[in-house]
């Protein structure tokens, strides 16, 4: 893993920002792995001043979302296809019939997870994916356990993560206790992937991440033999690290 740290989050939003952009100029047509979450907003917001000042087109890009909760459609505000249109597609001139997002009210959910996976081999595959990580290690909504999935699937939410994302719910009846994800496998296809974890919150799990092993209990722990895989800390997630 290249590792790259940053003075603030606004400068690691910057980098992320700047990398996709090389992608995008090199590449116009390319495939891009979204994440939500509060970490990724702010390379957003550079991802939007870039387009208006006229430096990014992102006409003939394509999106893959890693993941949405289960039971949420894309008009309920806390869904991650909300999010999406209104951090970034809404802003910028991409064509929104190219940006996926797994459905979260889909009848057949196995069909949903085994079309998703499909759809992202039939678009060539993600040229980048941007990760976030969860406070237990998770990637997507991958969490630990004895096992991880390879493909697109179904998971039970963690009391860990339920808790740490109640924030954004009026109740624990209305949080979601399941999501469709990416799974480990489909994540770690992606041709580069970029991890940015930002703030004193992350610092606990940043240095169990590069303690030098891979186990299911840490998901994120296998980004370690991905080839191209660059995580971006800002310096307060990396406070715990040995210099
Ligand atoms: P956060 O979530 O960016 O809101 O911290 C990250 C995650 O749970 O993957």
């Amino acid at each position: 893993m290249n590792i790259e740290i940053k003075k603030s989050y606004d400068e690691l939003s910057r980098f992320a920002a700047l990398e996709i952009k090389k992608l995008i100029d090199e590449k116009p047509n390319c495939v891009l792995g979204l994440a939500t979450g509060s970490t990724p907003i702010g390379l957003y917001k550079e991802l939007v001043k870039l387009h208006k000042e006229g430096e990014i087109d992102f006409s003939k890009i394509t999106t893959f979302n890693l993941d949405e909760y289960r039971g949420l459609d894309g008009d309920h505000n806390q869904s991650y296809r909300y999010f999406m249109d209104d951090n970034l597609f809404n802003h910028i001139n991409i064509d929104k019939n190219n940006t996926f997002v797994p459905n979260g009210v889909a009848q057949d959910v196995d069909d949903e997870c085994k079309k998703y996976e499909e759809l992202m081999e039939e678009k060539g595959g993600v040229d980048i994916q941007v990760l976030g990580i969860g406070v237990n290690g998770h990637i997507g909504f991958n969490e630990p356990n004895k096992h991880l999935y390879m493909d697109t699937h179904i998971e039970d939410l963690t009391d860990e993560t339920i808790s740490s994302n109640l924030r954004f719910f009026s109740s624990r009846e209305e949080m979601p206790t399941q999501a469709i994800t990416m799974g480990i496998g489909s994540i770690m296809k992606a041709k580069r992937i970029i991890l940015l974890i930002s703030g004193k919150n992350k610092a606990d799990i940043v240095a169990k991440l590069f303690s030098g092993k891979i186990t299911t209990e840490l998901p994120a722990s296998i980004l370690q033999i991905h080839n191209n895989c660059t995580v971006v800390l800002d310096e307060e997630a990396a406070s715990l690290l040995n210099k």
